[in-house]
């Protein structure tokens, strides 16, 4: 046997190949792979159902009774697309996935043997080519997060090939190249079903690998500086109620009623999130998200601080766009945040680490500054105490990207920002 797979690390894409026998190739076997061998007397009953059908169905003329068995024979249920991934009605589609029986370290998963339905309405069926590696595949694993059922099939991102739709489905064929990134759990297999409305369309020029790693770290950066940061919105009409004419009243028997006013101002999009004149700061600058966040801020006009374990990531990080790189197992993250910014503090804190960083985090914001806390590399921060955030007016918000990409249309904006739909 040789096996035949790709592993990227930092931005993970993971190229799905199989074992395949020494001297065959994956066509070979993809055929016996998808077709379960039928036990021999259900396999005899299905040889020949249409020569009994055929000899002993109510009397009907030989040409009506000809049609309406070819008829039958038509419909049989088929996966769409080749031949080769043709099953009988009565046989179960059967392909590889990681599983996990028990939560742990990696040693718990298991590449095993799974059923694999057909598309019902709204789905599609994919047969995998590259999936992302995530953070949250560690942390269902270990049981940080909890999965709804054991056993699982981990993973959260992919992209693949539309092998099936279901019925009456529009909008996607078989053959159609898609990506998708978040919920449903179970990249990790060779097929998968899909509701549609996850799907991300790939370009045929986009690398499949590249694709798989970039989805849900990038669209977790757009939510992070054009989402999370201030409240996002594309028009703001400012109005606030006022009693003030009323109370002004001579007559103080009547009741004060008050009068809404609309002060105006449509504030443009651009106001209320990270841009020029802004300081954010970057823990895990030269992680998978860490390197997009830095690169993106910067794009948008940023100051960027970033924070990091050793040189060789600090060399990353400057190259991601970080303008001040503070590597944190020599230099006190605070002392320096607190010399760049002159004192004042930054804006907006990204911190995906959590426990180990979450106090500095808090020194190093300035006033009524953000704490983005999207992650905890190193475990959950102990519980926030209120006046933690008072003491500076402070923000806190615990953002998703899942939370963010709820809509087909919030999707289709995150996903647009991060690959090219057309
Ligand atoms: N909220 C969301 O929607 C969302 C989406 C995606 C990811 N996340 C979260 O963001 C975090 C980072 O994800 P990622 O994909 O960027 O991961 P990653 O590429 O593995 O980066 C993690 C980095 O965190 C730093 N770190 C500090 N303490 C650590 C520890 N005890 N264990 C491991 N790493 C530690 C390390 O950088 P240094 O060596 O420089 O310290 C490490 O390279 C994860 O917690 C993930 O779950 C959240």
């Amino acid at each position: 046997m040789r096996r035949t797979s790709h592993v990227s690390i930092g931005l993970a894409a993971v190229d799905t190949n199989l074992p395949i026998p020494e001297g065959a190739t994956r066509e070979d076997v993809g055929d016996d792979r998808s077709i379960r061998p039928l036990p021999v007397p259900a396999a005899a009953a299905v040889a020949t159902w249409p020569f009994f059908f055929f000899f002993f169905s109510p009397p009907l003329p030989h040409r009506r009774r000809l049609s309406l068995l070819l008829l039958l024979f038509s419909s049989t249920p088929t996966s769409q697309g080749s031949n080769k991934e043709a099953t009988f009605f009565c046989s179960k589609k059967m392909v590889k996935a990681i599983r996990i029986h028990e939560l742990g370290g990696p040693e718990v998963m298991k590449w095993e043997e799974v059923q694999v339905g057909e598309p019902k309405e709204g789905e599609i069926r994919i047969r995998t080519t590259a999936i992302g590696v995530n953070f949250i595949d560690i942390y269902f694993r270990k049981g940080v997060y909890s999965a709804p059922a054991l056993p699982f099939t981990p993973g959260m991102e992919a992209v693949g090939v539309v092998t099936a739709v279901g019925p009456g489905l529009t909008g996607r064929k078989v053959g159609d190249v898609v990506a998708y990134a978040g919920n449903p759990m179970g990249s990790y297999a060779e097929e998968q079903i899909l509701p549609a409305r996850v799907a991300i369309p790939v370009l045929p020029s986009i690398d499949h690998k590249v694709a798989a790693s970039v989805m849900l770290k990038g669209m977790t950066a757009h939510v992070l500086v054009r989402r999370a940061f201030k409240r996002y919105a594309s028009k703001m009409v400012v109005q606030y109620f006022s009693c003030y004419p009323y109370l002004q009243s001579s007559s103080r028997s009547k009741p004060p009623r008050c009068k809404r006013i609309q002060l105006a101002a449509s504030e443009p999009a651009s106001v209320l999130q990270v841009q020029r004149g802004h300081t954010v700061l970057v823990h895990a600058a030269a992680g998978g998200v860490g390197s997009l966040l830095c690169q993106w801020a910067n794009a948008l006009g940023a100051t960027v601080i970033g924070t990091v374990s050793n040189e060789e990531k600090a060399a990353q990080a400057t190259q991601d766009g970080c303008h001040h790189v503070i590597i944190y197992t020599k230099e006190d993250v605070v002392a320096r945040v607190k010399e760049i910014t002159s004192g004042k503090g930054v804006n907006v804190v990204y911190d995906s680490v959590g426990k180990d960083t979450y106090k500095a985090s808090v020194e190093c914001l300035a006033s009524r500054g953000f704490l983005v806390s999207f992650g905890q590399s190193s475990g959950i921060p102990d519980p926030i105490p209120l006046s933690d955030l008072a003491s500076k007016s402070l923000f806190l918000t615990r953002p998703s990207m899942m939370h963010y990409t709820v809509t087909r249309e919030e999707l289709l904006e995150s996903a647009g920002e991060v690959l090219p739909m057309w």
